[in-house]
């Protein structure tokens, strides 16, 4: 343990831990897809700080943005006119086709406005969620989503309404639904559509384990939200910015949802950023009734200008472009994992799109993430799972070596 280690458990708590058992992650320094720690040197960095720094650590032209804007005019008032909130809401509009935002400081709050929005413009109350799904640690979202650190405060939540997991998806004929449409038209009907102001649903799941939707899935939730007057909510949070290898994950499917939540990949990770994108339609709902919604940071200029950095990194780079490409080779090599004798089968599946990819095994992961960090890995594990989302500038010459890092992993995992 280290002496700055100490100073800072002191202090300051670490997020979803028993304190006592926090195992130190002392970063000292960090570029491209790597960080390197004080402890275990370099990294490979699986999990992008928390799913964030899409377009790598301390790139430049983000670090200038920010500087420029520090520089300019740090801190305004939440209604102040700045050129920078000009520009980030056009380029916005440019990359999810949605029109207008309302900016917050992180996901959870991006999600909490999702829902207010809904219930203002609808008038209706309930919100449906999956049965596995994560949109935030705030009150009002543990109760509505379904992921299980609600658990020490469920008492106090209201019951959360939830439609089945799309994945595994049980196998449906040629033109009839699928399993998960069919749960998702009974649920609305078992609540009554006229009292269902949104279904919220992650664009691609994260946390709870890149469950791969049925092709009907994104198509049909469209069309039963249409038909009832409900909203589409599109939590893009996790699977946004490149992540999946599209701008969004939903353009996978072709699929628009009327409200759209944004967060981590937004700023890179640079600045803390989320936001609520919303529908002409909903745009203009606000332009005769009151917002109800507000913060005293709200559209922070210095994080605005992250953003916009960010952005304009993943445009000159193709980062989603570059995450579709590297995914692909990546997710050949998953594969192999899975057929590897040397592994005897502890990778039961893997799946994922673009650079939001996980290994599920046939055991709780155990001491995985301690195996990893010897042979070279940052690597995010929860249950089963070993979550491979690494920043969106990989490139294609790192797949083989990071490959045979996992694979001597979980090699000395199978052994134990
Ligand atoms: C899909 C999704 N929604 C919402 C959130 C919450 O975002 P934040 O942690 O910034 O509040 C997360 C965070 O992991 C997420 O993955």
């Amino acid at each position: 343990m280290s002496e700055l280690f100490e100073r800072q458990r002191d202090h300051l708590f670490f997020t979803w831990s028993v304190q006592d058992d926090v195992v130190p992650i002392e970063i000292v320094d960090a570029a491209g897809a790597r960080f390197c720690t004080r402890d275990q040197g370099w990294l490979w960095d699986l999990e992008s700080q928390v799913y964030n720094v899409n377009a790598g650590h301390r790139h430049p032209h983000i670090q200038q943005r920010m500087i420029a804007q520090i520089e300019a005019m740090p801190a305004a008032a939440p209604n102040a006119v700045l050129p920078i909130r000009a520009e980030l809401g056009e380029l916005l509009r440019r990359h999810s086709g949605m029109h207008r935002a309302f900016l917050t400081t992180g996901g959870s709050e991006a999600n909490e406005n999702a829902v207010k929005m809904a219930r203002l413009f609808t008038g209706r109350s309930k919100v449906i969620t999956r049965r596995h799904s994560y949109h935030g640690a705030t009150l009002a979202i543990l109760g509505i989503a379904g992921d299980d650190r609600k658990a020490p405060f469920a008492r106090d939540l209201q019951p959360a309404i939830h439609i089945d997991d799309p994945y595994p998806v049980p196998p449906h004929a040629a033109g009839e639904a699928s399993a998960w449409v069919r749960s998702l038209a009974a649920v609305i009907e078992r609540e009554g559509p006229a009292t269902i102001a949104a279904i919220l649903l992650e664009g691609l799941t994260g946390a709870n384990g890149m469950q791969l939707p049925p092709d009907d899935f994104w198509p049909r939730a469209r069309e039963l939200c249409d038909a009832h007057g409900i909203l589409l909510i599109a939590d893009e949070i996790f699977s946004g910015f490149g992540r999946t290898g599209r701008w969004f994950a939903c353009d996978r499917w072709g699929v628009r949802p009327d409200i759209m939540t944004i967060g981590k990949g937004l700023t890179s990770g640079y600045a803390p950023l989320a936001g609520v994108l919303v529908s002409p339609r909903i745009a203009a709902h606000f332009d005769d009734h009151k917002l109800w919604c507000g913060l005293t940071t709200y559209a922070h200029p210095v994080s605005c200008a992250a953003a916009v950095g960010a952005i304009e990194v993943y445009e000159r780079e193709d980062l989603p472009g570059n995450a579709d490409r590297v995914g692909a080779v990546l997710g050949e090599r998953l594969d192999a994992l899975q057929r590897a004798p040397k592994l005897g089968g502890l990778v039961r599946d893997h799946r994922g799109h673009g650079l939001m990819r996980v290994l599920e095994l046939d055991r709780p992961v155990g001491p995985l993430a301690t195996i990893a960090l010897r042979h070279g890995l940052f690597l995010p594990t929860k249950g089963k799972l070993a979550l491979i989302c690494p920043p969106l500038c990989l490139e294609a010459g790192a797949v083989p070596e990071i490959g045979d890092r996992l694979e001597a992993a979980l090699g000395e995992l199978a052994g134990m």
